[in-house]
């Protein structure tokens, strides 16, 4: 069974450290006292992490991570989804994240956009008025038997 769930500022931070930990070797930082962290569980099991914040006047989104057991099941996208929807509820007007190179082509797939180049990654935005979490209005495949339009 996949689960989402929440942690917002000032909870026990253990899971979503568990797999910041295991995807990107960090513990907790100073941004976790402002960020909501999301965590999806496969079976119970911390599998995958992103987390949300305000800086500069745009929301961030940031550590987007799945363990390497679990990639490929589509745990990413829902973390990514999990968190624009957030980004939404909160009425932004511009989200924002870096986006280490190779990984451009994840964040595009949901309409966020290439600004700027720095050394190892891309700075990558969506105005808040064009996210768009509807998968079949952006998928190309037309006989898909999920398709509702
Ligand atoms: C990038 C990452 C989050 C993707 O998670 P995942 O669960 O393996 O990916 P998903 O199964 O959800 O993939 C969803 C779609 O994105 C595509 N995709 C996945 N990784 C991709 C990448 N690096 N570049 C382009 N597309 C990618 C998949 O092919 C899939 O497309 P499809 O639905 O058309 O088949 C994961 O590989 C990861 O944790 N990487 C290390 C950490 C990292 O670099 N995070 C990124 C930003 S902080």
């Amino acid at each position: 069974m996949i689960q989402g769930k929440w942690f917002p500022q000032g909870a026990d931070l253990s899971d979503p450290i568990s797999v910041r930990r295991d995807v990107f070797s960090r513990g907790r930082d100073a941004l976790d006292d402002g960020a909501q962290n999301v965590v999806v569980y496969l079976d119970g099991v911390p599998a995958a992490a992103g987390r949300l914040w305000w800086e500069d006047g745009a929301f961030r989104l940031g550590d987007i991570g799945v363990s390497a057991p679990f990639r490929g099941r589509l745990l990413g996208d829902l973390v990514l989804r999990l968190l624009l929807f957030k980004a939404q509820e909160h009425f932004a007007r511009e989200v924002r994240l870096r986006a280490p190179f190779g990984t451009e082509g994840f964040f595009a797939r949901l309409g966020l956009r290439e600004v700027s180049r720095g050394e190892s990654e891309t700075e990558m935005m969506i105005p808040g008025e064009e996210i768009d979490l509807d998968t079949c209005r952006a998928c190309g495949k037309k006989d898909c038997p999920k398709r509702r339009d």
